[in-house]
């Protein structure tokens, strides 16, 4: 099994998006996947021209000379794509954004119904990746991710494929804190995350326990809310 990470934080590596794929992969990796973790940062993405020759001139391959060739390829070849991104007022990161307006070669023109009687264009290609979501905010509810998920499953829908799974972690800009005390917290996330990936693996999901788990706070909301001011606070000199 092939899993592809296509992450779209400006922070690259050194993000807490990453930190999430990071372990999430190793858990696949342990379960017998072949990973690639891929940082759009680092990709060459011009914006898409809507110019529409992916359709019609040079059906299936874009006019702009950059990196989304690759990339394409790659998502194509993957058995699951994974679409990993910093929430960004409410939203993807541009990143992101620009990534997946990039995406439409993948489409054929065509309109057609799906099984609801709703239009989308037809397959280009045979077969299409399973798609799996990890994002991280730095609010603490879950509620911050009510944009991404209805969003995801369109996308997946567009895509002739389905969201399999989702980690959505509110309290993200926790996850890589210097502090002793919130070690033991980190290591909990951490090895559910494991447990993610090589429940992906193996079963296509995650259980319902691990679910569970992924959504709890990583600390309880007041704790992060007053430990956010007090930062922010030090940070402007207050
Ligand atoms: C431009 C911008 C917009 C953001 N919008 C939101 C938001 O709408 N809700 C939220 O909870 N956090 C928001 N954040 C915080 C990020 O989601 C948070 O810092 C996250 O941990 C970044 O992940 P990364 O390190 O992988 O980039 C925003 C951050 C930036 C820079």
């Amino acid at each position: 099994m092939k899993i592809t990470v296509f992450n779209g934080s400006p922070r690259g590596k050194k993000g807490n998006t990453n930190f999430i794929v990071e372990e999430f992969l190793k858990g696949a990796m342990i379960a017998g996947a072949e990973t690639e973790n891929i940082f759009l940062a680092r990709k060459k993405i011009i914006g898409c021209v809507g110019c529409f020759d992916c359709w019609s001139k040079t059906p299936g391959k874009c006019i702009i000379k950059d990196d989304m060739d690759e990339l394409i390829e790659k998502f194509i070849n993957s058995d699951i794509a994974v679409f990993a991104t910093p929430l960004y007022v409410d939203n993807v990161s541009g990143i992101m954004k620009n990534f997946m307006d990039r995406m439409i070669p993948i489409m054929e023109p065509y309109f057609e119904k799906d099984e609801n009687g709703e239009c989308r264009h037809k397959k280009r290609y045979d077969k299409y990746p399973k798609i799996v979501v990890i994002s991280n905010c730095g609010f603490p509810e879950q509620s911050h991710f009510q944009v991404l998920k209805l969003l995801f499953r369109r996308i997946a829908r567009n895509m002739h494929s389905e969201v399999i799974a989702e980690i959505y972690r509110g309290e993200g800009e926790i996850l890589q804190i210097d502090l002793l005390m919130m070690k033991p917290f980190i290591n909990k996330y951490k090895k559910v995350l494991r447990v993610a990936g090589k429940e992906i693996v193996k079963d296509m999901k995650f259980s319902g326990k691990t679910k569970e788990k992924l959504e709890k706070p990583l600390i309880p909301y007041r704790y992060y809310i007053s430990g956010a001011n007090k930062s922010w606070d030090k940070e402007n000199g207050n």
